[in-house]
């Protein structure tokens, strides 16, 4: 097995695949220790170098493919591997658009009326861009159209608080990058579903919610994602009727529209959307597994990981897939500072002895006890249990095998956090 990718998505991916069988053959930028202790042969690349990384595919006659971060997606890679005769359980490049073009993504739904979508325009110029934003009365969001490692969108009243203030980044927008999104602002409680697809069957897997806010209270800077829940019904606590029903079968309608326009997409698909009072509507929809919430799913799944990725690549996908029935809470040790000046040290790890809690590792190099932090999420520190609440506290309970200066936030999956929530839920 290929596993491209060095983050905490990966290390719980590279976990499931080991588990299941798989031999794997790693590559990452980064020299993560629990994914390097875990692979048959690990190399040390840029994990956007695709003509490296297929040679060392082809080379070792490896089976089957995976990509685990986004930026990877948007490159050949996985048309080459499937040219080379390996299979990909990730999206070609032209079905990945889904994540890596906003545009795509909002045609898209618009092309085939899916349920969801929200009031957005495209521009490529400056003039029809003012005009707009002067006559538009309502809250607005700015998107680049591609990728920007979740830190490019700016949200009225959160980022920028008058139409002239969003219009001046939108212009920056434009000018860097040739076109620019304008989204209508949608309020609500945001949540995450991801779902194995083969381009036809969908099997979707626990509701999870991610913390994308760098301090505790969902305030300061966005980040990569400073943690995440899942709860044991699969669904979570403010989510209410038909939200969860709903939010599947948009997805199926997603992955058969794409098949319907010969953009079979084979992979991972993780869309988040927002539980509005007319239902859930779609912020983004992401071509792989999300970074924490994969690890939360990954975590609690009961099914063989190896033996699903060889039935999305052969188009033998069961509809269901079985997920253990229990909550889990995550949260990531990062740098002091990250999000906005990160202040990379080193961590010593203790191990963990009790089996309901686990880290994975993230965006370091060193030992499975001693590692250097980069700008980025360090360690990912996750506690099952029957409730997210409990979950949170086991975690709290373990940070003291963690030390060195680092920052985490102490809010995620608490009780009140969770009776908050459930409060506010429309
Ligand atoms: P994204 O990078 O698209 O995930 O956006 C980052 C964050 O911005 C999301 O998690 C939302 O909290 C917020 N956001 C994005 N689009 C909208 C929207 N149309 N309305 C309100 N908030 C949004
Ligand atoms: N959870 C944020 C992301 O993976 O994009």
């Amino acid at each position: 097995m290929l596993l491209v990718g060095g983050g905490g998505r990966e290390d719980a991916i590279c976990r499931a695949l080991t588990r299941s069988g798989s031999e794997v053959f790693s590559v990452s930028k980064n020299q993560n220790p629990s994914i390097m202790r875990l692979s048959k042969e690990h190399v040390t690349s840029e994990e956007t170098d695709y003509e490296k990384i297929l040679k060392f595919a082809v080379e070792r006659h490896l089976d089957l493919a995976i990509i685990g971060p986004d930026p990877v997606l948007n490159t050949p890679l996985a048309d080459r591997l499937w040219q080379s005769g390996i299979p990909v359980a990730s999206p070609s490049l032209s079905a990945a658009r889904i994540e890596t073009s906003k545009e795509y993504m909002r045609n898209l739904l618009q092309r085939h009326s899916i349920r969801g979508n929200l009031f957005n325009r495209t521009f490529t110029n400056m003039e029809e861009l003012e005009k707009f934003i002067s006559s538009y009365s309502e809250p607005f969001v700015v998107k680049p159209i591609g990728l920007t490692g979740g830190k490019g969108v700016r949200v009225m009243g959160d980022h920028f608080s008058t139409p002239a203030e969003g219009l001046r980044y939108a212009a920056d927008v434009l000018r860097n990058d040739g076109r620019v999104l304008i989204e209508e602002k949608i309020r609500g409680e945001e949540f995450s579903l991801q779902a194995f697809t083969d381009g036809d069957h969908v099997a979707p897997m626990p509701l999870a919610q991610d913390y994308k806010r760098a301090y505790d209270g969902d305030i300061g800077p966005n980040t990569g994602g400073m943690g995440s829940i899942t709860d044991s019904d699969h669904s979570l606590p403010f989510i209410r009727s038909p939200t969860l029903e709903t939010a599947r079968s948009i997805v199926s309608d997603v992955v058969r529209s794409m098949k319907s326009e010969g953009n079979l997409f084979r992979g991972i698909m993780y869309a988040q959307f927002m539980q509005t009072s007319t239902g859930p509507r779609i912020i983004e929809i992401n071509a792989r597994f999300a970074d924490p919430e994969g690890i939360n799913v990954l975590t609690t799944l009961n099914d063989n990981f190896t033996e699903i990725l060889f039935r999305i690549t052969d188009g033998t996908l069961p509809q269901f897939v079985d997920f253990r029935d229990v909550a889990t809470t995550l949260k990531y040790i990062v740098p002091v500072g990250y999000g906005s000046k990160p202040e990379p040290e080193k961590l010593t790890i203790e191990e963990i002895r009790d089996p309901r809690v686990r880290i994975y590792y993230a965006s370091v190099s060193g030992t499975m006890d001693s590692v250097m932090m980069s700008s980025s999420r360090a360690l990912a520190v996750i506690a099952e249990s029957d409730t997210i609440s409990h979950a949170s506290e086991l975690v709290e309970q373990n940070l003291s095998h963690i030390r060195g200066r680092y920052y985490v936030r102490h809010d995620i999956g608490s009780e009140e956090m969770i009776r908050k929530k459930i409060m506010g839920a429309p």
